[in-house]
């Protein structure tokens, strides 16, 4: 059970997807737990999470979170965070957590008259089950131990190392994709796709545990460790090589950088 700060009051500006997964995620596991307080715009959204602990308050309007609290974060989409940030009047010194993946620190700074802590992070929708992988630019303490009581907290040291990341955890979709070619396969062949899925996605699954739990070995030597010499494993990937699929992955990553650069 991680206790998260009491003493640091949360805000949210933005109660949608992954505000919801953020405040699931603490609530989920018991303990103290500081004081929350949500924007009120998707009242749905904020009355449920508000509805699961008296911490979380909803608030009147975006100017009473950023009041309410110490450490805020920014958890709007892009396309409207600088008219609502434009608006806001922060405390100077106040720490401002940005989720908004497409804005850089520069950016932010222009649009907040007082000198803040701003520090970028990217969450990923498994903090609601404190199991997320969660980039923080620049490192910062409070900001690692918070996304630390939800998962994993990976503190980057530049803004390239923070793109590169960024980059990757768009293979999510990938990851489902590449899965679901495969069940259509194996049903197209004949096995009932619901078996071929409860066949996949626990070997995935063991797949990425094993992984993990060994740091120490290289990917290649799993990968060798999980091909037999001249048999089925050392085949597959052999094709999927020869057929293009590891330049089609590069070339997939090379684009998705671009785009995260160029932003
Ligand atoms: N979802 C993820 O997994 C994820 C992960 C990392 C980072 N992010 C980033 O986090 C941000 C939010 O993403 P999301 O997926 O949570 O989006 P979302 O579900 O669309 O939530 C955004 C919320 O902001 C609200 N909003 C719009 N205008 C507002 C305003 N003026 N004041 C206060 N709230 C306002 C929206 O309300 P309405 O629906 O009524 O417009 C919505 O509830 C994005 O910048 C995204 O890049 C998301």
């Amino acid at each position: 059970m991680t206790a998260f700060p009491v003493s640091t009051r949360l805000g949210f500006i933005g109660t949608g997807t992954i505000t919801e997964a953020i405040v699931s995620g603490m609530l989920s596991g018991g303990g103290d737990l500081p004081d929350i307080t949500v924007s009120p715009r998707s009242a749905a959204t904020a009355g449920r999470l508000a509805a699961r602990s008296p911490k979380v308050r909803i608030a009147g309007g975006n100017q009473q979170v950023v009041d309410a609290a110490d450490m805020v974060f920014l958890a709007i989409r892009p396309d409207v965070a600088e008219e609502v940030v434009r608006a806001l009047h922060f405390r100077p010194g106040q720490l401002v957590v940005s989720l908004v993946a497409t804005v850089d620190h520069e950016t932010l700074r222009s649009w907040i008259d007082v000198p803040v802590e701003i520090v970028r992070a990217v969450p990923l929708p498994f903090v609601a089950t404190r199991s997320g992988v969660t980039t923080i630019l620049p490192p910062a303490p409070a900001v690692e131990a918070f996304f630390g009581g939800l998962g994993i907290a990976v503190p980057c040291r530049s803004v390239e190392e923070f793109e590169l990341l960024a980059t990757a955890s768009a293979l999510m979709g990938s990851y489902f994709g590449i899965m679901d070619h495969v069940v259509g396969w194996l049903r197209q062949k004949g096995l009932p796709a619901e078996n071929a899925r409860a066949y996949l996605a626990p070997l995935f699954a063991s797949l990425s545990t094993t992984a993990l739990n060994a740091p120490a070995l290289s990917l290649e030597d799993l990968r060798h460790e999980y091909s037999t010499k001249g048999g089925l494993n050392e085949q597959m990937f052999a094709r999927f090589r020869e057929h293009g699929g590891t330049d089609a992955l590069t070339a997939a990553l090379d684009s998705v950088l671009d785009r995260v650069r160029k932003r």
